[in-house]
């Protein structure tokens, strides 16, 4: 099932279009620094997009940062071209944690954040920041990114479960590459293209299969409503069918699964002391 959320359309356009929704009143930032995509994304006191640009990333590897300056460099990039689109300058912004991911790499997410140039205000954890834009309290939020798939059980609003498992959309790029003989670039390019896609699924559907097997064991012995799959690797049309299948649970997918946690991350920034403590590992 797909529920079409508006508000990512219209950030999508935003980014696509390199245009901005311009406001006066105080902006919001996000920064998500994925292991395939780094996003930067702005909002109103509203929650309404206002800016966002993408980047290509190989400077992050499964929330660990493994090219820092490369890092910094991007997020920098990132920052003055919204800032030239929208015109004003972006002092502060907020970073997001993978599931499972450690202190000491949750300090080098930040302090990329901090060396782009941003006064760093909240610290979120990604299924929060992926919750918030999809307006949910209850159920399972799946991340399925380039490198790693993040399972959260929410519930009532809170995190109460997090895991996560090496797999992602880098695995089915490399199936494909296997399959055809061709070389990841290639194989990478004929995953993404829809008009390959009734070739492509049926053999990328063995790996979303053992994801979903792999979510099912964590899933066990809570009580989850629904699913909720976001991350750029679910972007298949029979991704949720596939799960839905497996888990015996309703699966939810909802538009623009790529931009879902990066504009929640803005949506979120707003500072919080207690979550930059928490997160930076000094409680
Ligand atoms: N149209 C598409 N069809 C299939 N896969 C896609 C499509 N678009 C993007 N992807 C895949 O989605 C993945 C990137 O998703 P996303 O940007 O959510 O990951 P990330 O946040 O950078 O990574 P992670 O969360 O693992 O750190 C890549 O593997 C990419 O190939
Ligand atoms: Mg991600």
């Amino acid at each position: 099932m797909i529920i079409q959320k508006g508000v990512l359309d219209s950030f999508a356009a935003l980014v696509e279009e390199e245009t901005g929704n311009l406001s006066d009143g105080g902006l919001k930032t996000g920064v998500d620094l994925g292991t395939a995509n780094i996003v930067l994304a702005v909002v109103n006191g509203d929650n309404e997009p206002v800016a966002g640009a993408t980047f290509p990333s190989s400077v992050v590897k499964d929330g660990i940062v493994v090219d820092y300056m490369g890092a910094i460099r991007i997020v920098r990039n990132l920052k003055a071209k919204v800032e030239a689109v929208i015109g004003r300058e972006l002092t502060e912004a907020s970073c997001a944690i993978p599931p499972g991911v450690e202190s000491g790499s949750v300090k080098a997410i930040s302090n990329v954040v901090e060396g782009a140039g941003f006064d760093v205000v909240n610290i979120v954890d990604e299924p929060t920041a992926a919750a918030s834009v999809l307006g949910i309290t209850d159920g399972a939020v799946v991340d399925v990114g380039g490198g790693t798939t993040g399972i959260s059980i929410l519930k009532d609003g809170k995190v109460i479960y997090t895991a996560d498992e090496p797999t992602g959309g880098t695995h089915m790029t490399l199936v494909i590459a296997g399959y055809y003989g061709v070389s990841i670039e290639e194989a990478e390019a004929m995953k993404k293209d829809p008009a390959r896609e009734a070739d492509i699924f049926p053999i990328v559907k063995p790996v979303i299969q053992k994801m979903a097997s792999i979510v099912k064991r964590f899933l066990t012995g809570y009580e989850v409503p629904a699913v909720y799959v976001v991350g750029g690797a679910c972007s298949f049309r029979e991704f949720t069918d596939v799960f839905e299948k497996e888990l015996g649970i309703q699966t939810i997918k909802s538009n623009q699964p790529l931009l879902v946690t990066p504009l929640g991350i803005a949506m979120n920034s707003v500072r919080n002391e207690e979550n930059i403590q928490k997160y930076r590992g000094r409680m």
